[in-house]
């Protein structure tokens, strides 16, 4: 961020219309002066997002979310800021002064080349005499030459080749050990993979850092090996064939989970491109936080065995928690859908993707396993299992056509089972005594008042003159750091404007509360006359706080001269108020 000048980010917002941007990503209708749009951001039906062409901005009523055109695509993208900044400056046709680099990139510079080099030279070994069994077995299994050059396949070999080969590159020894590729006994230094068929992972954005290693001469263990964790290679943060399938997964508004590498690969290679492996049967927080930015329908085709159909469970009860559609294929006859596809061909394939089903399907018949249902308890037992599985689901809809779907099956009241769903999902209530009560209606209403006036503030100028004689102080340490973020804006500019603000607040410390801030705010109106009953508000509550504070120095005072001081001024203060 620091490397694009803030003139020309403005520069940039301002050339560039916000309603042709947002709409090269998700259709807008017209409307009055707005342009409205589903939400990408949120599990929307209604065309919750208003974009306006006058202010720069964007705004879901229904989730909050909002931000400048470069939010947007940042968001929209899962990239920078920086990165949305050049993105938006790269469609209008403006060529930014500034350089972009990826941090990330720079900082391990020449980790990343270690890995890169030794990519090549693995899928060098491929190609050489050395490679001719590991090829034939690629073979054997169906993966064809174009599949070994996209994936960029490789082949490791003994000797510590690899290692003999890097020591030319004078990289020292603690930095190869340190990315997985070499581990030292005593003295020495030995490879870590030997006689492996070697298969790149690559992080969100593409960059090799790490691999994954199958044997291919016999039957030792492991079957792969895997790197180790590094600085690069988090297993955790990774999807096997993101940087792939990105980009299908959104023209296609689908994304296939598989566990296998070998799966997404198979898939990828058959033309379905929107696919991606979890490198085993589970997910982590963050895999989840990346899916969840894809915005798209996961569709679940795990393994055909008990663990595949206990992860997809799992997985599945994880995502949609998460507020995500979720879709399920069970493959019958094959283990996975790598030897699905060898066997029956990708228009079977295409088959079993077309009739998935969905999660509470699946869901429902997962419960139903090893259980007699004609039996009146074991119903009974099933039924409980299904409702406590549905009492943290985000999703009303879904919950009416589960509770109507087994009223349906099983001849139970619709009535009785709400009714119980109910009673499962009810919270735990905490009953505030009254007192409490009043102090958080004051609280929120001096929060909303605040949040309203500094909202006002980033729009317009004069809202922020207004500020500063009419009340020119906030006793609250972060509502103030806000209040000075933005006179400095205007100490900067001589303007504002909540576009260009909002990139601004991009390098501020403050950037998670200024958004929170404008979130919160879900109308429109603005004028004058409303801020100032805000400033009227805001004051009055600050007044009353004060009076309390005072009064318990009161109390505490012994000094009597300091004691009518006290008294006097709390007396004005009441006046006031
Ligand atoms: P599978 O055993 O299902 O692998 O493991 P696969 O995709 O069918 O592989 P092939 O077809 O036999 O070549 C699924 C995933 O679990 C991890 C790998 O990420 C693999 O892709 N795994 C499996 C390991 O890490 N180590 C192992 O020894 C086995
Ligand atoms: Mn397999």
């Amino acid at each position: 961020m620091a490397h694009i000048d803030e003139a020309e980010i403005n520069h940039i917002r301002e050339s560039s219309d916000i309603v042709e941007i947002v709409s090269s990503y998700i259709p807008l209708t017209q409307k009055g002066k707005n342009y409205f749009g589903v939400c990408p951001f949120h599990n929307d039906h209604a065309p919750s997002m208003s974009v306006s062409k006058e202010k720069g901005i964007f705004k879901c009523f229904s989730c909050g979310a909002t931000g400048n055109v470069f939010k947007f695509v940042s968001d929209f993208e899962n990239i920078s800021f920086a990165e949305a900044v050049q993105k938006v400056a790269e469609k209008i046709g403006i060529t930014l002064k500034s350089q972009i680099t990826k941090p990330v990139v720079k900082k391990y510079q020449e980790e990343y080349q270690i890995m890169n080099f030794t990519s090549l030279y693995f899928q060098n070994n491929l190609m050489t005499e050395r490679g001719k069994q590991a090829v034939a077995y690629l073979q054997k299994r169906a993966f064809d030459e174009s599949v070994i050059k996209e994936f960029q396949i490789g082949l490791s070999l003994e000797n510590n080749s690899l290692y003999e080969l890097l020591k030319t590159k004078k990289y020292p020894n603690q930095k190869l050990a340190d990315l997985g590729l070499i581990s030292q006994k005593g003295l020495n230094y030995y490879d870590i993979f030997v006689n492996r068929i070697m298969f790149p992972i690559h992080d969100l954005h593409g960059e090799t850092v790490g691999f994954t290693g199958r044997i291919y001469l016999d039957n030792s263990t492991p079957k792969y090996l895997n790197s180790k964790e590094t600085y690069l290679f988090k297993k955790g943060n990774i999807l096997f064939n993101y940087h792939r399938a990105k980009d299908a997964i959104r023209l296609e508004k689908k994304l296939i989970l598989v566990e296998g590498n070998m799966d997404a690969i198979r898939m990828y290679a058959s033309g379905i491109k929107n696919t991606m492996a979890l490198m085993g049967t589970s997910l982590t927080t963050n895999q989840i936080n990346e899916i969840k930015k894809l915005r798209v329908p996961i569709l679940l085709m795990l393994d055909n065995d008990s663990a595949g159909n206990l992860a997809t469970f799992q997985i599945g009860t994880l995502l949609e928690k998460e507020g995500l559609t979720v879709l399920v294929v069970r493959l019958s006859g094959e283990k996975d859908p790598d030897e699905y596809i060898v066997k029956n061909g990708i228009e079977a394939m295409q088959d079993n993707l077309k009739n998935a089903i969905s999660f509470l399907e699946f869901k429902l018949a997962f419960y139903k396993q090893n259980k007699n249902l004609q039996d009146g308890e074991e119903l009974a037992s099933y039924i409980k299992e299904v409702l406590n599985s549905m009492k943290e689901n985000p999703d009303p809809i879904l919950k009416e056509i589960t509770l109507k779907k087994l009223s349906d099956d099983y001849g139970i009241s619709y009535s009785v089972l709400k009714e119980e769903l109910e009673k499962l999902a009810t919270p735990t209530i905490s009953f505030d005594p009254p007192v409490m009560e009043e102090k958080k209606v004051r609280k929120t209403k001096w929060m909303d008042g605040i949040n309203h006036i500094l909202y006002f503030m980033m729009n317009d100028t004069k809202y922020l003159f207004m500020y500063k004689s009419k009340l020119g102080f906030l006793n609250d340490a972060t509502y103030r750091g806000v209040a000075n973020e933005i006179l400095a804006y205007y100490e900067l500019h001589k303007t504002i404007n909540l576009a260009d603000f909002l990139s601004y607040a991009e390098n501020s410390k403050l950037k998670k509360e200024i958004y929170e801030i404008v979130e919160s705010i879900k109308e429109e109106n603005m004028d004058e006359q409303i801020m100032e009953e805000y400033i009227i508000s805001v004051k009055k509550i600050m007044k009353e706080k004060e009076i309390k504070e005072l009064k318990q120095k009161l109390k505490l005072e012994l000094d009597s001269a300091k004691k009518m001081n006290i008294a006097l001024r709390i007396q004005s203060l009441k006046k006031e108020v």
